[in-house]
């Protein structure tokens, strides 16, 4: 038996098909009213005048919440500091100031959702409008360095920049820009708080139930312990739902206050404001090279939008800062406040934009030596962690170009710009390299044998569609050695044993080593039952003969001699064993450095006479140690791929200057790639094994697809065109200047 690294189908999949699986907005609650949240229709003042009386007199409706009513929280509402994620100001009703347009500045709550839709539309405000900064290009010079990125320094430099530039054979200076974006998971974030007594229950769309639970309650200024957040499902994250934002708290506030549960979901134009983006983005690239393609310098500045009420930063050049083996290097992040809602981590924060940039300069470069692209990367190819000096815990990236250009076909390629065509198309191919850290943190498991031979393992962790369910069930009964469907795998809730938040590709990672660690006490200890038991015909085997197959205790060189776990646990009182572990890294995290590769290889077809472009193929060949489930971890890789396909060619959150709100604020004008935009994709992960990341050997997955597809689809286009587009999204339009 060994389900680890089979493709296993989804345990959570007839759930989800036949809609058993409950996402937050679909609790039932006795009782339970419903919360719409009134916003700001200014991107910066102050609220002069509310009147809530129209409101108030409809309908249904049990209460207005507006910074005139509602309570004072300790530390001014700005509590919630907590790490990880980034800490987050809030708006929580606790002052007049507007910071930016689609702001909550009220809760309505009534009977009905209709009844609160309406009421909140009642609301009136006048506003004392301040002046507004919303336009990048206007501010981007006066950006300021953050005190960190993560954690490091915001600026680096190693070598010698000028020294690096001198003899070159080749340089590529030009500045490479990226939009705002906006999440949009299919399920909008949603709440629902209930208040019994002083103990509150969130059911949350989120990707840390655990913090959630400590930023609500330090918000509140409650104990943690009063707090319990549950979230079995997540309709996608991708990083809005990394940190607990206002609606979150709000329906807390509106809940205790209406003295009844309440559910509160945003509607997809609020998605637009109060809960993250992808910052708009430029960079600053600067690269040098000799004949042989050697790369003397790089520099890679980067500028991000953030607000007035937070710094967030979009950690674009870390990247740059370990790719390659470039002696001059320098590298610096800068910010810009404009009043918008504060950005926030988006699927591979920084990597995305980050390779972006770098991989279409590296690209550039290659025209400019006439090299092979993938030659050049090979030529610069870091042997260690450039910037740290550590040796990585695995990298596979030559074996993943040299893959993924066999199964592309890249020897076909003809590297003269507009020089291959299908069907009247241009045809354009291009390549890029990918790559991600490879995080892990620390996280706890329980795991319990029933009396029934079944065993229920529980870690606070979450599903955000991914497949930890599957993953952590397939460890678990690896482990146990019990068939899969006699193991079952809760998370989602944060009286469970804690795990980190599910962002930055960790969740394997991070909780596998503790479900592993859990189910392996639990399974030892079920052993020392039955060697000390006289009753047992395995009394006094030795701990090391004794193998648990198919729920059965055996002795390896006497398979006859064996029972059944049920009959062990009947003999002792038929009460459930159980044990709880936690799992953390150790020196290795220092020692080596961890990071996922890969390389991305694209075939675009451009209509040249209306710019059209559709991507025909994609190949993505990855390094990311034991994949623990072949199949949704492909599915993972190709949806990350997918979003880098929207990142090149459809995402943009358009503002309107004059009043810095998002006008394309739902899914019929914000694009994201729909089946038809997708052509062909094929994923490849190597064989790689890294023992040096956790005991299964298993980096995440979760980003590393999205990184390097912009600039693979951008060098494609290039190739075809002989158009080199800086600006993402590569919109038709662009090509037709
Ligand atoms: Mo991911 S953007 O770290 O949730």
């Amino acid at each position: 038996m060994n389900y680890i690294g089979q493709a296993v189908n989804r345990t959570d999949g007839i759930d989800k098909v036949t809609g058993r699986a409950l996402y937050a907005a679909e609790h039932r609650l006795p009782g339970l009213a419903h919360a719409v949240l009134v916003m700001s229709t200014i991107p910066h003042g102050r609220i002069a005048r509310i009147d809530t009386s129209a409101a108030e007199r409809m309908p249904g409706v049990r209460l207005v919440l507006t910074h005139l009513n509602a309570e004072r929280l300790p530390e001014d509402g700005k509590a919630g500091a907590n790490s990880p994620p980034a800490g987050r100001i809030m708006s929580l009703l606790q002052d007049d100031q507007v910071h930016y347009n689609n702001q909550p500045v009220g809760v309505v709550v009534a009977e009905s959702l209709e009844q609160a839709r309406d009421a909140a539309r009642h609301v009136r405000i006048e506003y004392e409008r301040y002046e507004a900064v919303l336009d990048f290009e206007q501010v981007k010079d006066a950006s300021y360095a953050p005190e960190k990125v993560k954690t490091d320094p915001p600026d680096s430099l190693r070598g010698n920049l000028e020294m690096g530039l001198r003899d070159a054979a080749a340089t590529v200076d030009a500045l490479y820009t990226t939009p705002t974006e906006h999440h949009n998971p299919m399920e909008p974030h949603a709440t629902i708080a209930a208040w019994d007594g002083d103990r509150l229950t969130l059911y949350d769309s989120t990707q840390y139930v655990t913090g959630v639970r400590t930023t609500v309650a330090k918000t509140l200024g409650i104990a943690p312990e009063r707090v319990q957040v549950i979230c079995p499902y997540v309709g996608g994250g991708f990083g809005c739902k990394g940190s607990t934002w206002s609606h979150v708290v709000l329906a807390a506030m509106a809940a205790r206050r209406a003295g009844c549960p309440v559910k509160l979901v945003l509607d997809r134009p609020q998605m637009f404001g109060p809960v993250g983006a992808r910052p708009e983005t430029e960079h600053r690239m600067l690269a040098a090279a000799d004949a042989s393609g050697r790369l003397n310098a790089l520099r890679h500045d980067v500028t991000a939008v953030t607000s007035f009420i937070e710094d967030w930063i979009e950690p674009s050049a870390l990247m740059t800062r370990m790719l390659y083996d470039c002696p001059n290097l320098e590298t610096r992040h800068r910010l810009s406040k404009l009043n918008i809602g504060t950005p926030t981590f988006m699927r591979a924060p920084g990597e995305a934009t980050g390779s972006f940039a770098l991989e279409a300069a590296l690209d550039e470069l290659a025209y400019a030596l006439e090299m092979d692209p993938i030659e050049l990367r090979l030529r610069n190819y870091a042997e260690k962690d450039p910037e740290k000096g550590t040796p990585w815990s695995s990298k596979s990236l030559r074996e993943c170009y040299r893959q993924g250009a066999e199964r592309f076909g890249w020897q076909r390629r003809t590297p003269r710009p507009g020089s291959m065509r299908a069907d009247g198309k241009l045809v354009g191919l291009g390549m890029a390299t990918a790559t991600y850290p490879a995080n892990r943190s620390q996280a706890a498991a329980m795991a319990r044998l029933l009396p029934d031979g079944t065993a229920l393992v529980r870690s606070g962790t979450q599903d955000l569609g991914t497949g930890t369910y599957t993953v952590m069930t397939q460890v678990a009964a690896d482990t146990l050695g019990l068939p899969l469907e006699k193991v079952r795998f809760e998370l989602g809730d944060s009286s469970f044993p804690g795990a980190p938040v599910s962002g930055g590709s960790q969740s394997v990672a991070s909780v596998a080593p503790a479900v592993r660690a859990a189910a392996d006490a639990l399974r030892k200890k079920l052993i020392e039952m039955a060697i000390g038991d006289p009753a047992s015909p395995l009394h006094q085997a030795g701990i090391e003969e004794i193998r648990i197959e198919d729920g059965w205790l055996c002795r390896q060189s006497e398979p006859a001699r064996r029972e059944e776990l049920t009959t062990l646990l009947a003999r002792h009182g038929g009460q459930p064993v159980e044990a709880t572990m936690q799992s953390k890294p150790g020196d290795e995290k220092t020692a080596y450095s961890h990071h996922s590769f890969g390389a991305v290889f694209a075939e675009v077809h451009v209509d040249p006479d209306l710019g059209e472009i559709r991507v025909a193929r994609i190949v993505g060949s990855y390094g990311v140690g034991r994949l623990l489930n072949r199949k949704t971890g492909r599915s993972q890789l190709m949806g990350g791929i997918v979003w880098g396909v929207g990142l090149a060619l459809l995402e943009k959150t358009e503002y309107d200057l004059r009043d810095g709100r998002a006008v394309n604020a739902n899914l019929a004008e914000y694009h994201v790639p729909v089946n038809a935009d997708i052509g062909e994709i094929d994923v490849i992960v190597v064989d790689e094994d890294d023992p040096r990341i956790n005991p299964l050997g298993a980096k995440g997955i979760g980003e590393i697809g999205i990184t390097g597809v912009g600039a693979a689809i951008a060098n494609a286009v290039y190739h075809a065109t002989g158009k080199r587009i800086r600006n993402l999204p590569i919109t038709l339009d662009k090509l037709l200047d």
